[in-house]
Parts: C-alpha cells; sequence; structure tokens
C-alpha cells in the first residue's frame, strides 16, 4: 500500500491557511469527516448514557463505538479502554490509583526519554507513598533507549516501570517487548506512554506487552481527549476514587464525570479516517495495513528531509536513534532555535522551538530547558512542505 498524500490533503481544510505544518507532534490538524463527527454529535439529541430515550441511546452509541475504534487501533479490547481529558490527567488518575498500594521500600522505574507527562504522575505518587524512583538514562550521543540501561535500574522491589513508546523530542522508540520482558521479571508493571507513537506506526499491545497504555486523539487527527488503554481484567482489580452514585463497571468506573460524546464522535472518526488509508476485511486489518503505510510515507519523507539537513551549516541533528518516528530535533551552531521558529513562521512554516515537556530527555541532551526546533511530520506532510521548510531554513543561515 502507498499513502496518496494529495488525497489525504484535500480533507484538511486547516492545510487551506496556506502553512507548512511540522507542528503535528503537539497536535495534528483535522480533516472534515472528524469535524462533521463532532458536529454531528453536538446537534443530535444528546443525554446522558441510557436506553430509555433515543437521546440516551445516542450517547451509548457513541461511548461503545469510540472504545471500539480505539481498541481497533491498538489492538485492545473495548472493555479496556478508558476516556479521559487528557493523557496527563488519565496517568495522574492511574498512578494515585496504583500507588495506594504501594509503600516505603517499593521502587518505580522513569526514564530519561520520557515527556514529564509519563515522569512526574510517577515521581509524585512514589513521593507521597513514600516509595523510591528509580531514573533509566539512555545515551545522548545515539538516542537510544535500550533495555539494558532499564535493566539496570529494576530490582525485585520494582513496582511499576514508566517509558514512551516513542520520544516527542526526538522521536527514538526504545524496544518495548523487550523493556516489558524486563519490567515482568521482576514482578513489575509497564506503563506505555503511546500518545507520541501511536500517530505514526502500527500498535498491537499484546506484541509491546505492556500493561497499560495511554494515546491522545489529537495527535492522530482527532479531537483533545485522551484514552487509556489495558486489560479489563487488570483494570478490574484497581479501585479508583469515584463518585459513590457513579456506576463500579470497568471502564467506567475510571471515568470520572461526563464523557465529551462529541469529542468521543471525533475519535472514532479520526480512526476511521486512519482505517481509509490501509485495506482489508476488517477495520483492525485496515489501520495495520493504512498505519504501515503512513509510516513507510512518513519514513520516506524524513530521509530526504534528514540527507539536505545534513548538508546545511551549523546544524545538528538530535534525533539519531535507529529505530524512530518522523520527528526531528534541530539546533544551530551559534544561534537560537527560538530564532529559527520565528523566522520560519513569518514564512508559513510552522516548526516550534522548545523542550515539548520532555524536560528530562532535553537536560540529558545537554540542551537545558530550551530543546531546540521540532520538525514533525505527519500524514499530511508532503515534499513540498519539505522544500518550503529547507528553502527557510537556508535563508535563516544564510
Ligand atoms: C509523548 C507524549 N506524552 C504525553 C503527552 C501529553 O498528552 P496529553 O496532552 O493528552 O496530556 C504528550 C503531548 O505532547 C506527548 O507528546
Amino acid at each position: 500500500m502507498s499513502i496518496d498524500v494529495a488525497a489525504v490533503r484535500s480533507h484538511f481544510p486547516a492545510l487551506q491557511g496556506g502553512a507548512a505544518h511540522f507542528d503535528g507532534p503537539g497536535g495534528t490538524q483535522v480533516p472534515t469527516p472528524v469535524a462533521d463527527a463532532v458536529h454531528a454529535a453536538l446537534v443530535a439529541p444528546m443525554a446522558n448514557r441510557g436506553s430509555t430515550t433515543q437521546a440516551e441511546r445516542n450517547a451509548d452509541d457513541v461511548v461503545l463505538a469510540a472504545r471500539q475504534a480505539v481498541a481497533d487501533l491498538v489492538g485492545g479490547r473495548p472493555g479496556g479502554v478508558v476516556f479521559g481529558r487528557s493523557a496527563t490527567v488519565l496517568t495522574y488518575d492511574l498512578a494515585r490509583t496504583l500507588s495506594a498500594g504501594w509503600g516505603p521500600g517499593d521502587e518505580v522505574v522513569v526514564t530519561r526519554l520520557d515527556h514529564d507527562a509519563n515522569v512526574r504522575p510517577w515521581v509524585q505518587a512514589a513521593e507521597r507513598a513514600g516509595a523510591t524512583v528509580r531514573w533509566a538514562g539512555f545515551d545522548p550521543a545515539t538516542g537510544e533507549l535500550t533495555a539494558a540501561d532499564v535493566a539496570a535500574v529494576v530490582t525485585d522491589a520494582t513496582r511499576l516501570v514508566a517509558v514512551t513508546g516513542a520520544s516527542n523530542l526526538i522521536g527514538t522508540r526504545p524496544p518495548l517487548p523487550e523493556i516489558a520482558g524486563v519490567a515482568h521479571a521482576a514482578g513489575a508493571l509497564l506503563h506505555v506512554d503511546g500518545v507520541h507513537l501511536t500517530a505514526h506506526a502500527p500498535v498491537d499491545l499484546a506484541e509491546l506487552g505492556c500493561d497499560t497504555f495511554t494515546c491522545s486523539p489529537y495527535k492522530f487527527l482527532g479531537p483533545h481527549c485522551g484514552a487509556l488503554v489495558a486489560d479489563p481484567e487488570f483494570l478490574a482489580t484497581l479501585h479508583p476514587d469515584k463518585l459513590l452514585p457513579s456506576t463500579d463497571a470497568v471502564p467506567e468506573r475510571f471515568e470520572l464525570g461526563t464523557l465529551p460524546y462529541e469529542l468521543l464522535a471525533g475519535t472514532t472518526a479520526a480512526v476511521d479516517f486512519l482505517a481509509g488509508l490501509g485495506a482489508g476485511a476488517t477495520r483492525r486489518e485496515r489501520l495495520r495495513t493504512g498505519m504501515a503505510a503512513l509510516e513507510e510515507h512518513e519514513d520516506a519523507l524524513r530521509a530526504s528531509l534528514e540527507a539536505s539537513l545534513a548538508a546545511l551549516p551549523g546544524v545538528t541533528l538530535w534525533s539519531r536513534a535507529a529505530r524512530r518516528t518522523p520527528t526531528l530535533l534541530v539546533t544551530f551552531e551559534g544561534r537560537d532555535a527560538a530564532d529559527a521558529y520565528r523566522f520560519l513562521a513569518a514564512r508559513g512554516v510552522n516548526a516550534p522551538a522548545g523542550s515539548f515537556y520532555a524536560l528530562e530527555c532535553s537536560r540529558w541532551l545537554g540542551l537545558g530547558d530550551t530543546g531546540g526546533l521540532r520538525i514533525g511530520l505527519a500524514p499530511y506532510s508532503d515534499s513540498g512542505d519539505v522544500d518550503r521548510l529547507l528553502e527557510a531554513l537556508r535563508a535563516f543561515l544564510a
């Protein structure tokens, strides 16, 4: 399969604004079917979930459809899909619930590669429980986080390992199945932050081997909400804080308050849009083939962009891992990345500068809290965008 980028682009009204968008890792642009689905949910009769009125059934249908869609996207089960405001909130909620069982002598492993959303909730929960935090470093020269890096800090006391599926700053994709092996051999849980990964590659939770996984639809063409995916049987063993009158069923007991039905309708539409990039008898199969085709498209574009970046004077590329997403972090000798960001923006090229909440990663690379210029490819990125970026960068460096 290959991606017809022109056809993909035709579905994105925002692209008519004229900018070349390399800001997808912060949140992608949205195709028309997603906006239409949000609108349709908002104007349809809608009430709290139930089975008596049409409005109640509409809400129920929207939620069940979105659980199935996210399950199809990541190879999970719909009964294990929890929706929330964001991956950050869901991770804090999960950390609060899990850490109720932690105490002094227990250990939690976080990494220097991760976005702070998969660091601070665990660090703060561990501190509150009196548990010890251990840090897995990575090789700044290669950008690789290996299973050995994680194994070096895992002990028999480790209760949980939190690691990213892919770095939102430098794209590195750690070897999750191997890391799952390390965590599970020690009797620990593995939580994977899949927010960046899910936008760029086929995901199969069984292959990855994690116990809990987060993703955020607004990173993969959908609306602003988050999802946590786990085995429903595992969720059934957890008892989050919840209101007394709200249901104790799984996964609902993890969803605090009323769900954003319109955003869930948009989430289903985003998954359907991605499935539309592939082929196969089931949506899961279309997603696997579609995301594989997308990965190939983005990898090819990344390779040509990288070759051109390497030819620019004074540019350092920090994205170096053998296996990674098309997310490039660059810095400029003697020039601020923030200046490049503004220079590009004035020319209709959107590539922001910063550390993008991957604070530990930026510091570990020696880039302090400043980070660099992040160039992220998305399903709608094309060679025209790349040409515009390179032209603007050459002008910046001239
Ligand atoms: C890798 C990664 N993890 C977590 C998050 C936080 O996601 P959310 O905004 O849904 O809380 C982001 C957002 O940029 C991210 O890139």
